[in-house]
């Protein structure tokens, strides 16, 4: 398996191949999906969600967000690795987001980042990209904006908010993005953006008419309970594999069963 790049996930897009991404903030983790051959590896800041256990994305740090990233690349051979900018690591201006992307990409050894909004980001878009750094867009629910939102439900619903949406994916695209991730939009507007974009255009709660598909990794194996979105598709009940798993060993350490001679030296 050859390693994936951006000009190959170009080329998925053009072929009509979906692209099949997760998220990851572990070595262990990272190995698996990355062997099990998922495409692009997401060091998500919703790590501050399912790793550090804080209501919002907004409290990580860059350090923590380069922690996460360096023990990602430790395990991947294969995937392309892209690291979420941490809320208050870019907005002040373009030169506070080209110094953190390139700690990223210098301390993590990361293949490119991802940072949310349109305009309004553009100057710092241009500076990274001017900096040889693949970027990803993010369009749609960006949570680093939740209180602005103030809530978590579907966006670009109302027609002005969808064509500023299109306005800003139009824009992504021209200043140089390789992708843009859709997060929580109507299908059809979905669909509107990847059909009028060249560039891949990877879904999130976006509908089947996008070029690939993302989730977070701990809610698609069922490591997270409560988080129950409507686009959320588990493969694994792992929540209830490892609590029994955890039980059995509690059980046995009690019972003495655990260790036996056989398990001793
Ligand atoms: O941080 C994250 O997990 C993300 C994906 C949901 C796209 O940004
Ligand atoms: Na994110």
């Amino acid at each position: 398996l050859k390693k994936i790049t951006t000009h190959q996930l170009q080329n998925m897009k053009e072929r009509g191949e979906k692209i099949s991404m997760l998220t990851a903030y572990d070595y262990s983790m990272a190995t698996i999906l990355d062997a099990a051959g998922v495409d692009v590896l997401l060091v998500g800041d919703s790590a501050s969600n399912v790793m550090a256990g804080h209501e919002t994305t907004l409290p990580i740090t860059l350090d923590q967000m380069i922690y996460h990233a360096s023990s990602v690349m430790r395990g991947v051979n294969r995937a392309f690795v892209v690291v979420d900018l941490p809320f208050g690591s870019y907005q002040g201006n373009s030169s506070e987001a080209l110094r953190s992307t390139i700690r990223i990409m210098k301390e993590s050894g990361a293949h490119g980042i991802k940072l949310e909004g349109g305009a309004e980001i553009k100057d710092s878009i241009v500076r990274i990209l001017s900096a040889g750094v693949p970027v990803m867009g993010h369009l749609g629910l960006t949570p680093q904006s939740i209180y602005k939102f103030g809530t978590y439900t579907v966006r670009a619903k109302e027609d002005a908010e969808a064509e500023k949406l299109v306005e800003d994916a139009l824009l992504l695209q021209e200043l140089g993005c390789f992708a843009i991730v859709l997060e929580k939009i109507p299908s059809a507007l979905a669909k509107r953006v990847a059909e009028t974009l060249h560039i891949p255009i990877i879904g999130i709660g976006a509908g089947p008419d996008v070029d690939g598909q993302v989730l977070v990794v701990h809610d698609m194996l069922g490591i997270t309970k409560e988080f129950k979105p409507r686009f959320l598709r588990r493969y694994a009940e792992l929540h209830d594999i490892m609590t029994d798993a955890v039980q059995n060993y509690v059980q046995d350490v009690k019972s003495r069963s655990f260790p036996t001679d056989k398990e001793a030296y």
